[in-house]
């Protein structure tokens, strides 16, 4: 039996850069997927999720279409493996799982990373840069979700106190200390459990409207494009504003680091503000409700807010000092009351480990 975990993520700041090729500064959780792998003399990986009943079957010999649902991320990764000249043997995969699902916290990448580490753990060694590439192909090309890198560069290299500062033109990962407790800092996760509808279709928009603004611009991608270049040959508005946010999201993510490097969580804080409020006016993927809990901790004494991951729904982080922690729970669940909104959970959270096997006693 062969035991690999896989952590969900959150983003701190560089959202929907990761696709152009630009930067962001993802940590991993501490709720992760567990995925125990007994192998057998047979063509068939049988798959049982503890969120789930029944059991699916996968052939190994799997092609996109054949399997959908949860299950299709784990065909998906089997498909990807093989296709990449990988050598996968059939047997049951028991999955379990912390990371909360439909809330932006990267379960599917976490499902993906799991399955992959679990099934690769007695062959060759897989470079984790090669690991993400074949599980986010899996999610491209068997699921259909035209994502980016971000999720499964940050569930295979968290570390616990590190944030991950990501190059996706370079395909780098750079730790850097990211410890906001030991500064009197809190981090809080606040999902708002609304779960994204028609988000898959908005996402490939904003996709095609960044490609089409690299386009007009003359550059291979929007990472090419600085601060102060004039964005005027973008020729649809709409374009424009989703380049802009690009553009300056990707500049936020180096003052952020900046910030955090020299312990300046107020001014980590504003930038996390300042990039919510590009989502919202510029990429245009928060929700009113996003937008509410953001501001209402804002307003009671946060260091800052954002929307984190792809948008439409799901969670908000706010970097707060610690002694302010509870009043702005407080005033962020009086908000949610008031506006009529579904009561929100607060959790407090830290940067923790990425995959690999978990020794089992
Ligand atoms: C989703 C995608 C990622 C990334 C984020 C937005 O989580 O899976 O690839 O594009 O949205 O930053």
């Amino acid at each position: 039996m062969i035991s690999w975990a896989a952590p969900g993520r959150i983003n701190l700041i560089g959202e929907h850069t990761d696709y152009n090729l630009g930067f962001a500064l993802p940590i991993a959780l501490p709720e992760r997927t567990i995925a125990r792998f007994a192998p057998a003399d047979t063509d068939v990986l049988t798959v049982h999720s503890d969120h789930l009943d029944g059991a699916v079957d996968i052939r190994l010999d799997t092609r996109p279409g054949d399997v959908e649902g949860w299950a299709a991320y784990v065909a998906g990764v089997v498909w990807a493996l093989r296709a990449a000249g990988h050598p996968v043997t059939g047997g049951t995969l028991r999955l379990t799982s912390t990371v909360l699902i439909g809330a932006g916290l990267s379960s599917s990448a976490a499902l993906e990373c799991a399955t992959l580490g679990a099934l690769t753990a007695s062959g060759p060694e897989l470079d984790r840069i090669t690991s993400a590439r074949i599980a986010q192909r899996a999610e491209n090309e068997y699921v259909g979700a035209p994502t980016g890198l971000l999720d499964q560069l940050s569930s295979l290299f968290g570390e616990p106190r590190r944030a991950l500062l990501i190059d996706f033109r370079d395909v780098t990962v750079e730790p850097v200390p990211f410890d906001p407790e030991a500064a009197g800092v809190t981090l809080l996760v606040i999902n708002s459990h609304a779960v994204h509808e028609h988000a898959g279709g908005e996402y490939a928009a904003r996709r095609t409207s960044c490609e089409r603004a690299a386009r007009d611009l003359g550059v291979a991608s929007l990472r090419e494009v600085c601060a102060d270049d004039s964005l005027d040959p973008v020729r649809d508005p709409v374009d424009a504003r989703r380049a802009r946010h690009i553009v300056t999201e990707n500049a936020r993510v180096h003052d952020f680091v900046a910030a955090v490097r020299a312990s300046d969580f107020a001014a980590a804080g504003r930038l996390m503000t300042e990039s919510h409020a590009s989502m919202r006016d510029d990429f245009e993927i928060t929700t009113p409700h996003l937008d509410a809990i953001a501001a209402s901790a804002v307003a009671a004494g946060a260091f800052g807010a954002r929307m984190t991951g792809g948008g439409f729904g799901g969670c908000v982080i706010v970097l707060v000092p610690t002694d302010r922690a509870g009043s702005v729970t407080d005033a962020v669940e009086v908000a949610m009351r008031d506006g009529g909104y579904r009561a929100p959970t607060v959790t407090a959270t830290h940067a923790a480990a990425g995959a690999g096997r978990v020794r089992t006693a």
